[in-house]
């Protein structure tokens, strides 16, 4: 497995590690109900403390390779819209948006980069992502960047299948 990079550019975000100095500005967004909802390990209600233990947690889970778990700012103005997590041992994916970034792309913008460094540069073999029933619009994001159900809760990207996924008409 190659390096975890330090910082992921797509077109209209930075995906970097998570900082302390990040902590007042994602957690009013992790927070809401309306994320949180859909995300089976993120605690319900979400504080300054919680935040704080998972910049520590992530940066402890990088150092040992467990996991590369990225803040998603906007390039624009570095304001932070959202998240996005890969298991290194295992590959499930998960991601969340604060709810005023929902629905301009940026979900897809950040999977699509995500697939790109777990199977050029790290070389994973498969992605997978849990999902509830009823989460539409991340159905959708899995649907259109390859990824396939193989159970009702569950979708699965092998890097066999990704290479065979046209980059350009996926974008
Ligand atoms: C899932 C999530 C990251 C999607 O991000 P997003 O940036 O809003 O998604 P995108 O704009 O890239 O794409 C959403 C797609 O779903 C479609 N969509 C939106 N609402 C929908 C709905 N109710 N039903 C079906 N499709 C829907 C959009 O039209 C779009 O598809 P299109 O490009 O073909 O038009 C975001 O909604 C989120 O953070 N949700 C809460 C946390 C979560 O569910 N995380 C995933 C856990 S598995």
């Amino acid at each position: 497995m190659g390096p975890l990079p330090e910082c992921i550019q797509t077109a209209r975000l930075t995906l970097r590690s998570f900082r302390e100095e990040d902590v007042e500005r994602f957690v009013p967004l992790i927070g809401e109900w309306e994320v949180a909802r859909w995300l089976a390990r993120v605690p319900h209600p979400y504080g300054l403390e919680d935040g704080r233990w998972w910049v520590a947690r992530t940066a402890e889970n990088r150092a040992r390779r467990a996991t590369l778990d990225l803040l998603a700012v906007r390039r624009a103005d570095g304001q932070p819209v959202g998240g996005i997590g890969l298991n290194l041992d295992d590959g499930e994916v998960g991601y969340w948006l604060g709810w005023p970034h929902q629905g301009v792309g940026y979900g897809t913008e950040m999977l699509r980069a995500m697939l790109r460094v777990a199977f050029e540069d790290l070389h994973l073999p498969r992605l997978w992502a849990a999902i509830a029933p009823d989460n539409d619009r991340s159905r959708r994001v899995l649907e259109k960047t390859g990824f396939v159900t193989t159970t009702p809760d569950q979708y699965e990207l092998t890097a066999e299948r990704w290479r065979t996924i046209p980059q350009e008409s996926a974008r």
